[in-house]
């Protein structure tokens, strides 16, 4: 029996905005799975299933999308902690770590996630992975000065290094209006000492590791949806 991704995509999105409560501060993730929930909230809102919710957009594309749906916004400035977070992801290995930003929009997802109670990331079965790099490359964020001595040292850490294009094959811009090098390292057997390597260098402003932020991780599959929560593993 083959399921199509999209549907795939719709049933975690489903799941998780029944975690969403009125009164509710949540973080809207950013990327094709994400906007599911969105468009769902929308119309939760419409329809006054659910009210006073405000939300924290994690891109610019996603702020656009909710302003547009006429879902209320907020910042971390008005709303220092969210309540809930529902994102996607690219990859989630079995500690529940993840690599995101292949939509580009790592740093602000990763400051959401960080300031959110929970957070909870939704994904058909094919992101699952033994280990991050298994599947993609991990995004960097780095600044346009200097990016070039970037490739230099992501090179010296093991990566196969690509500056990622835009759709015009223009160097694709972030919402900060840096650069993005995609790091295929292959399968990283110590995500946390990658994360300290590239934490410490000056002019990466931040990468797509997302260790120990995931709360939970909604899988839906072929055999039916799975909810995985960090509380569970040994
Ligand atoms: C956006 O920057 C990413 O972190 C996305 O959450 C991730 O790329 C998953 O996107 P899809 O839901 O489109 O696969």
């Amino acid at each position: 029996m083959s399921v199509d991704i999209n549907s795939l995509k719709q049933q975690a999105a489903e799941r998780a905005i029944e975690y969403i409560e009125s009164g509710m501060v949540v973080g809207l993730g950013h990327g094709s799975t994400a906007v599911l929930v969105v468009r769902r909230l929308a119309e939760l809102l419409q329809t006054k299933k659910l009210r006073d919710i405000v939300c924290v957009p994690c891109s610019v594309k996603t702020e656009s999308e909710a302003r547009w749906l006429d879902i209320p916004l907020t910042t971390l400035e008005e709303h220092p902690t969210v309540d809930l977070t529902i994102d996607g992801a690219d990859e989630v290995d079995p500690n529940l770590d993840l690599i995101k930003g292949g939509g580009g929009a790592l740093l602000r997802e990763k400051i959401v996630a960080q300031a959110s109670q929970r957070e909870i990331i939704i994904v058909d079965e094919t992101k699952l992975s033994p280990a991050l790099g298994t599947q993609w490359a991990v995004p960097v964020e780095v600044t346009p000065f200097g990016w070039g001595s970037q490739i230099k040292f992501l090179e010296s850490l093991g990566a196969d290094v690509g500056l990622r294009q835009d759709v015009n094959g223009n160097p694709f811009k972030t919402d900060q209006g840096n650069l993005i090098l995609d790091c295929g390292f292959g399968p990283i057997p110590e995500p946390a000492l990658l994360a300290y390597e590239l934490g410490r260098r000056v002019g990466i402003v931040e990468h797509g590791m997302f260790l120990g932020l995931a709360s939970e991780v909604i899988v839906a599959g072929q055999e039916g949806i799975r909810h995985l929560k960090r509380d569970d593993k040994n």
